[in-house]
């Protein structure tokens, strides 16, 4: 039997990566953060001199990636090529390099068998997160959610993870590219942010972290409980 899957899409800052890995933990499932996968293909490249815009180098590197993500005390660690990158991936630069690539319908196509993958070695259940993973990668998937939150909300978001990683941040700033990384998101031709087929959007702006996890939580349940009436 198939593990149940839980797709979690949005845009940049709606929280899914904390949500999705508070959901793991909670459900005992995999998870499988495909943002950090872009940003690999972006941090590979700056290092190889490839540009984010070389479609075809691009997608030479998307089709080598060796990428693997081990449980760590707060989170994942993301190894690539066999190094621990985690951080590495994290800065404003290769958010910005990783939205560019992402665009890249040869970086798409090469990543999606590899995400397809990573989801297989779930044995007990599945939580991924990204853009497209309700709608393009796993379609079929047990529940889907739309996860979003205003702009402003979002921004603050990442400013104070920033701030809280010891980064620097400005807050205009940061809205200005949460701002462009929409646009970009989603009006790219590639497989453009949106939402799924039988998709449940949450809105968590000014929301608890415990109330979204819990939301989702009750969500997973109703849905696997009628799939299992069904
Ligand atoms: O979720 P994130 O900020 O780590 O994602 C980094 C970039 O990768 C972001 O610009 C959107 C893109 N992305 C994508 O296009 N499709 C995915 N499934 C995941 C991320």
């Amino acid at each position: 039997m198939q593990a149940p899957i839980i797709a979690i899409d949005g845009p940049a800052g709606a929280g899914k990566t904390s949500a999705a890995r508070a959901l793991a933990e909670r459900l005992g499932f995999l998870l499988l953060d495909t943002g950090a996968i872009y940003r690999a293909v972006a941090l590979v490249a700056r290092e190889a001199g490839v540009p984010w815009t070389d479609e075809a180098g691009l997608g030479q590197i998307a089709c080598g990636l060796e990428i693997a993500f081990e449980p760590a005390p707060t989170g994942q660690r993301v190894l690539v090529a066999g190094r621990d990158r985690t951080a590495d991936i994290r800065t404003p630069e290769i958010s910005e390099g990783a939205s560019q690539v992402s665009a890249r319908p040869a970086v798409r196509d090469a990543l999606l068998e590899l995400q397809r993958r990573l989801g297989r070695a779930a044995r007990v259940g599945l939580v991924v997160e990204g853009r497209d993973v309700g709608s393009v990668v796993f379609p079929a998937a047990t529940l889907k959610v739309f996860l979003t939150a205003s702009p402003e909300a979002r921004a603050e978001r990442r400013h104070q993870e920033l701030l809280g990683r010891g980064l620097p941040s400005d807050l205009p700033a940061t809205l200005h590219e949460i701002r462009k990384r929409d646009e970009r998101d989603s009006t790219r031709e590639a497989a453009p942010l949106r939402v799924a087929d039988r998709a449940v959007v949450l809105d968590t702006s000014g929301m608890p972290f415990a109330t979204v996890v819990a939301a989702l939580e009750a969500l997973y349940h109703k849905e696997s409980g009628s799939a299992d009436r069904g």
